[in-house]
């Protein structure tokens, strides 16, 4: 990584999980007079810049949220395409995934994807296992309340086989059986095109995090805007509840 890191930001306050809702994608095409699978398409371009980005800054966990459990009420022409575009990121970033060190796992109800998807899934996870620097977790077919409700339903069961005891689920102890496991904590969460909604996106995770909200579309979000993203993190005075 031979980016320079940015002069305006401060080295020791770099949040460690970001977290975005990768949103605009649909209207940046149709500004353009294109399908809203070009937004799409223009999107990985944008997931890309970010992870650069992302590494030059040393951001510990980025979580990209791709594809949520309601997104399977659009048309199935988009559906399917946006079900295309894991392949694409592989084919056209592993090297570079390699060569920035970056370990991917996903996150979501992934047992009901396609058979294809799944072996796609594990072959990435696979070939990034060994990755130290930035571990970034890709959200597809993900719902913060089913992540909960299946969390629930695994500590349950923890309980009834004896594993553990009522008295031993504590906060943290829910924290690190969500999919995010030990990286459950969100320090700033970033939403584009000017939506300000969470959409069922980390809402346990996100119990402190700081928010900023931009209104550029998806597609056209570069590594400076994530860099103007941090500055606001830093000028903000986290006070987690305290005084
Ligand atoms: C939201 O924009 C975007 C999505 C539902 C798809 C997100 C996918 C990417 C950004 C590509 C990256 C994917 C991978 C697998 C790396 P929208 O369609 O809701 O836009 P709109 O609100 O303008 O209609």
């Amino acid at each position: 990584m031979k980016q320079q890191f940015p002069t305006t930001l401060d080295k020791t306050n770099i949040p460690e999980h970001v977290a975005i809702i990768m949103d605009g994608n649909g209207r940046w095409a149709q500004k353009r007079l294109l399908p809203r699978t070009a937004g799409h398409k223009k999107g990985v371009d944008a997931v890309e810049e970010v992870l650069e980005g992302a590494s030059v800054l040393g951001i510990k966990v980025l979580t990209l949220y791709a594809f949520s459990t309601e997104n399977w009420k659009r048309p199935e022409e988009e559906v399917s395409f946006i079900f295309k575009l894991p392949k694409l990121f592989y084919n056209r970033l592993l090297d570079k995934l390699q060569k920035w060190n970056v370990r991917i796992k996903w996150i979501g109800e992934l047992e009901m994807l396609p058979d294809t998807m799944q072996a796609l899934i594990q072959d990435f996870e696979e070939q990034t296992k060994d990755n130290t620097g930035l571990l970034m977790y890709l959200a597809f077919n993900y719902g913060s309340q089913a992540e909960i409700t299946s969390t629930v339903k695994k500590i349950a069961t923890q309980v009834e086989n004896g594993a553990i005891t009522v008295d031993d689920i504590t906060t943290d102890y829910i924290s690190s059986q969500l999919y995010t496991g030990g990286d459950s904590t969100v320090e700033l969460l970033i939403r584009t095109s000017g939506e300000l909604r969470m959409s069922n996106f980390l809402l346990w995770q996100s119990a402190y995090s700081e928010f900023y909200f931009t209104d550029k579309l998806w597609p056209d979000f570069t590594k400076e805007d994530l860099y103007t993203a941090v500055e606001v993190y830093q000028s903000r005075n986290r006070r987690k509840g305290g005084i």
